[in-house]
């Protein structure tokens, strides 16, 4: 059984018109269920199932793919349903996009920043699988300075819990504050592996933002605002 939405909701998946436009469009007589006129809000159909025609030509909904980015900001969870009932990344979005989409990969709560989402698994697989090696670099706000020493580590691979990292990409960008910015590239994505690799080394994170997933900037994408990527980026992203 195919997914049972509302007419107007239908009509907008199709890309055929806007919900607004489509409930207008059904008030104006231009909207037949089934060989049937519907000019009254509210009938369901069944995707896959029901045939709809706007105009006297079929509306299908054609399984479209979205590609995404949102810039996550700390305080929601990377997973479509949180059991602790917190906002998740997916609530950031789904009033804009009439799918469902998931994210690709995770951020934890307490992480912000580049977060891509997606209906298309075969996409997820391609960035989140370990073999293709994406790179994901992020900006590491660090308690104190960093030793050289410790640079090194993260530089030459380090013993994390139970795993060996592989060598990441790390510079220091500034320090101001007390706190040291230091950029870092790994192309893991082992569960806090950022925190985790300067929490060996005895630092505190004080803050986590990931500012690009291979040749994929964040730039200047405000706070909790999404955007579709260019097909450039996807196309990037696929090597
Ligand atoms: N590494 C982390 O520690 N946290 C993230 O969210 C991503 C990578």
């Amino acid at each position: 059984m195919g997914e049972i939405v509302r007419l107007q909701k239908y009509i907008a998946m199709s890309g055929a018109a806007s919900r607004r436009a489509a409930e207008t469009m059904i008030t104006e007589g231009r909207v037949r269920v089934n060989g049937e006129l519907v000019t009254e809000q509210g009938v369901k159909v069944e995707i896959g199932c029901d045939k709809v025609m706007l105009d006297g030509k079929p509306v299908e909904i054609k399984n479209k793919n979205y590609y995404i980015m949102l810039n996550k900001p700390v305080g929601y969870v990377s997973t479509a349903k949180d059991q602790f009932d917190r906002p998740t990344v997916v609530d950031l979005v789904k009033k804009d996009i009439d799918t469902r989409i998931f994210p690709v990969g995770r951020l934890d709560y307490d992480t912000e920043g580049l977060l891509l989402m997606t209906n298309d698994g075969d996409f997820t697989y391609r960035i989140t699988h370990p073999k293709y090696h994406v790179e994901k670099t992020y900006i590491a706000m660090i308690k104190g300075g960093m030793k050289i020493a410790d640079m090194n580590r993260l530089r030459n691979g380090m013993k994390v819990e139970n795993y060996t990292t592989s060598p990441a990409k790390a510079e220091i960008l500034d320090a101001v504050d007390g706190y040291t910015y230091v950029k870092i590239t790994i192309h893991e994505g082992k569960n806090r592996q950022v925190r985790k690799m300067f929490e060996t080394l005895g630092y505190t994170v004080a803050a986590l933002q990931r500012i690009s997933i291979g040749q994929v900037e964040l730039g200047n994408l405000p706070l909790g605002r999404w955007r579709h990527l260019t097909s450039h980026e996807i196309n990037c992203l696929l090597g």
